[in-house]
């Protein structure tokens, strides 16, 4: 059992003696480590957390230079409706799977620790209010209030409440009714890898299970190597080519923001480029995007008799981009 330990740490925390938690002043509980603060203190209990979250694109939501280049084109009056899963409010207060408020403390922390942990004290808005995590409560050393919360680990409600609203800014859609809905691998699955380490308080280090606060995604190249996968053959004139959305639980690309774009070139038998085609799939031009499984068909002229086709497939993080920026998410060749 994956939390089965728990049990036997809950002896050990019972044998503590416990004192209430401070409301406006806490202090490292233990293996101090150098991050830089932020709010409501959980750096001085979770540095391993804060350090990867913070160049994680939750760390990142707010200062991400592509989010504030989108949202400056747009006119003043129309840039608020950017501003609340990007500088969230706790998800906790709307409730999971509904957009939350907009932050106005500490915008540069992004989508921040409070905005998926916490149930604040109104009126509060330094305390470190109620903690919602992934443990039973009568498993914890009582570090600070909790709330157990069983929809973190068996269920997309809390990733639903930013990844499922706006149709630019949307997996959960592509995520419902796909394989990977029917065998349950969630979102937190794939981009909140297991890992086995301490959390550190009073008593010293204790052996947690949990996952990790680095969210790879679009910009993770073994993410993108295990998104698709391309499959090549000539026949009677003709170049085939299938890309797989062999990986990505959602459609590929994931987001309204991101393009992908096939290059397929046939050199003859003479070493001269007899044919070159292009072609894009993204949501805002074309609403092609390849769904969770599918594997998606194209042909297009050889132009030649004999040579050799070579097919690349490219990922931009933003339309501006041209391809030299894009990463490669899949290349193939073949010979005939
Ligand atoms: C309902 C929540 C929500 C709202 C409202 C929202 N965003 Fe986002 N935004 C997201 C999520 C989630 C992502 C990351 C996943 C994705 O790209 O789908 C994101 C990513 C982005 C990115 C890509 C950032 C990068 O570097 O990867 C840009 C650009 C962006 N948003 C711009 C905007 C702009 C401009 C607005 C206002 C018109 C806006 N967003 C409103 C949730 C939202
Ligand atoms: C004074 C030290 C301390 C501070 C400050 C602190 N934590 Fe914790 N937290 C702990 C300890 C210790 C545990 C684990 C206790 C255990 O395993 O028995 C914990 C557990 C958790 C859990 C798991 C709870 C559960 O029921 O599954 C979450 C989530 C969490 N903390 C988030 C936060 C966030 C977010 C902040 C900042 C708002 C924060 N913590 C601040 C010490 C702290
Ligand atoms: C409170 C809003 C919010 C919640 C809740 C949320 N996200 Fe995000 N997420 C965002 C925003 C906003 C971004 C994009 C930030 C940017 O780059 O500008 C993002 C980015 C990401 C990225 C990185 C995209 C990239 O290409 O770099 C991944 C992966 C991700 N989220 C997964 C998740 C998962 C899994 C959950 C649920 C455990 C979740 N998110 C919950 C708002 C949220
Ligand atoms: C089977 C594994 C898997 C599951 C399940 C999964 N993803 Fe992904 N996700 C990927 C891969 C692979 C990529 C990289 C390819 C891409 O960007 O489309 C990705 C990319 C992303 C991105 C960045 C995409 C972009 O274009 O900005 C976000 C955000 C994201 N996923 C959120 C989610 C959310 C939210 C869920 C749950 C509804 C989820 N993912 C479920 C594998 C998965
Ligand atoms: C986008 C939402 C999101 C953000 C932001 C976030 N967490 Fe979590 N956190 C989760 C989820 C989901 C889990 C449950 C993971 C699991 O299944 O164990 C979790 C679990 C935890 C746990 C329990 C141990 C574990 O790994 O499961 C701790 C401690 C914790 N988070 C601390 C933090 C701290 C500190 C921050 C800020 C640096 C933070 N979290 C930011 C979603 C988030």
């Amino acid at each position: 059992m994956k939390r089965a330990r728990i049990a036997q740490l809950a002896a050990l925390a019972l044998a503590v003696v416990l004192v209430p938690f401070p409301a406006r002043r806490v202090e490292s509980q233990g293996a101090p480590q150098s991050v830089k603060p932020v709010q409501n203190g959980c750096h001085l209990c979770h540095a391993e957390y804060v350090r990867e979250w913070r160049d994680s694109h939750h760390g990142l939501a707010w200062t991400d230079s592509l989010y504030q280049a989108a949202k400056d084109k747009l006119p003043k009056d129309q840039q608020a409706k950017c501003l609340p899963c990007h500088i969230p409010n706790p998800v906790q207060v709307s409730g999971p799977g509904k957009i939350p408020a907009v932050r106005t403390k500490a915008q540069d922390e992004g989508v921040a620790c409070v905005s998926c942990h916490q149930i604040p004290v109104h009126g509060k808005p330094d305390d470190i209010g109620t903690i919602v995590g992934p443990y039973p409560v009568d498993q914890m050393a009582k570090s600070h209030p909790y709330k157990h919360d069983k929809s973190l680990v068996d269920s997309i409600a809390l990733c639903a409440s930013c990844h499922g609203i706006d149709r630019d800014h949307n997996q959960v859609e592509s995520w419902k009714g796909s394989v990977y809905e029917k065998e349950k691998v969630l979102c937190q699955h794939c981009h909140m890898p297991e890992v086995k380490r301490a959390i550190h308080d009073k008593r010293g280090a204790i052996p947690r299970e949990g996952r990790k606060h680095t969210w790879p995604g679009a910009r993770d190249a073994g993410m993108l190597k295990k998104a698709a996968t391309l499959d090549v053959a000539v026949e009677g004139g003709k170049v085939r080519v299938g890309i797989t959305n062999s990986g990505a639980g959602h459609n590929f690309p994931g987001s309204g923001e991101r393009e992908v774009v096939l290059i397929v070139t046939v050199t003859g038998a003479d070493g001269k480029e007899a044919a070159s085609y292009r072609e894009v799939f993204d949501l805002r031009t074309r609403d092609n995007r390849i769904k969770p499984k599918e594997r998606r068909a194209l042909e297009f002229d050889a132009k030649a008799a004999t040579g050799m086709v070579k097919v690349r497939l490219l990922y931009k993080l933003t339309p501006e981009w041209d391809e030299a920026k894009a990463a490669v998410a899949a290349e193939h060749e073949a010979k005939f």
